[in-house]
């Protein structure tokens, strides 16, 4: 079997040397190396040999097709371009394929700005855990167990005690238990409801910002916000203060910014109404600083709790919120 490889092969080398196209190199590939081809045949004749040659005659059968091989691709190569079987590693004229680029997502620009402004006020910057105790979440601001309240948040619980912070209203709590006034401090981060519709998801972001000092009064509250969505939106922008209630804060107010999706005309997003609720605000309800041990005779503050996605909104005429998290290159590469 030896001699009738070393014969193949020699007889394969001069064949090779005529071959003048891809039709009969082809031909070539296919009687020499082709399943029913000439190696096969006596690769088939393998297994009847004594077992102690098949390791040396199956290496020798191994080297003999792959001089073959090295043939057929020497030849397949010398033919050139334009030969059927001529496949080029690379078609040099053709344009670089570019690397794809990563982008910052809409929201972590969108917040990253927010906090830069409040910053330039003189705010500092805090984060806290997604998962939350249910007394910073609730107890501490004002809100008991089976308090009313409650219902206004659709909570995922993580056990009795436990649960996904439904507001960044929590950082409240936790940064006056450990810091004296006066404090001015934002606190963005993500948050969680059982909730989604074209306005709405289960997972979100707010800012949260606070100030506590002697003094504070509702019209600092009002030139902070206002100074802000002068900064975020231009100075054109419609901009309404509406009373409200949330158990932490008295007096409390919403903000609604003119919706920009219809110029304030009425549309899905802002429900007809001409206008899309960014943020719950108020002043510190006296109750919640007694919680953490400041004198609410002598301290006032304020806080609000922006919604990041809505702002987002209004800044990139988004008219479907859940775009921001489907994840589709073809939205997120327009930012
Ligand atoms: C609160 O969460 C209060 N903690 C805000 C607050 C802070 C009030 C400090 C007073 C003092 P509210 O549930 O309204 O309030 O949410 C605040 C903002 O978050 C809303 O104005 C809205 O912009 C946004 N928001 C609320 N729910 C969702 C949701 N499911 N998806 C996206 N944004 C939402």
């Amino acid at each position: 079997m030896e001699e009738e490889l070393q014969r193949l092969v020699a007889a394969a080398r001069t064949e090779v040397e005529n071959i003048g196209g891809p039709a009969q190199l082809e031909e070539f590939r296919v009687r020499y190396l082709g399943r029913k081809g000439l190696l096969s045949g006596i690769l088939r004749g393998l297994g009847a040999l004594p077992a102690a040659d098949k390791p040396r005659l199956g290496a020798k059968a191994n080297e003999a097709k792959a001089a073959i091989e090295e043939l057929y691709a020497a030849k397949n190569a010398a033919l050139g371009p334009g030969q059927a079987n001529f496949r080029p590693v690379a078609d040099l004229s053709l344009p670089g394929r570019r690397p794809a680029h990563g982008r910052q997502h809409p929201i972590s620009r969108v917040m990253a700005e927010t906090c830069a402004i409040f910053a330039a006020m003189g705010f500092d910057i805090a984060e806290g855990p997604n998962v939350e105790l249910d007394y910073y979440n609730f107890e501490a601001l004002n809100i008991p167990a089976h308090h009313p309240a409650r219902d206004m948040h659709d909570t995922f619980y993580i056990s009795d005690s436990i649960l996904l912070r439904t507001h960044t209203s929590p950082m409240q709590a936790r940064i006056m238990e450990r810091q004296e006034p006066p404090l001015r401090v934002v606190a963005p981060g993500q948050v969680y409801r059982c909730d989604s519709d074209i306005t709405h998801t289960p997972m979100f972001h707010q800012v949260e910002g606070f100030l506590v000092d002697e003094d504070v009064s509702f019209s600092d509250l009002k030139g902070v916000l206002t100074l802000f969505v002068n900064k975020m939106f231009g100075s054109g922008v419609g901009l309404r203060f509406r009373p409200s209630f949330f158990p932490f804060t008295e007096p409390s107010a919403e903000v609604d910014i003119a919706c920009v999706i219809c110029g304030g005309k009425g549309c899905r997003v802002c429900k007809q109404t001409g206008w899309l609720e960014i943020l719950g605000s108020g002043l510190i309800d006296p109750a919640v600083f007694e919680k953490v041990g400041y004198d609410p005779k002598r301290y006032s503050g304020f806080a609000f709790g922006l919604g990041v996605e809505r702002v987002a909104m209004l800044t990139y005429g988004i008219d479907d919120i859940r775009l921001f998290y489907e994840n589709d290159l073809r939205f997120l590469s327009q930012f």
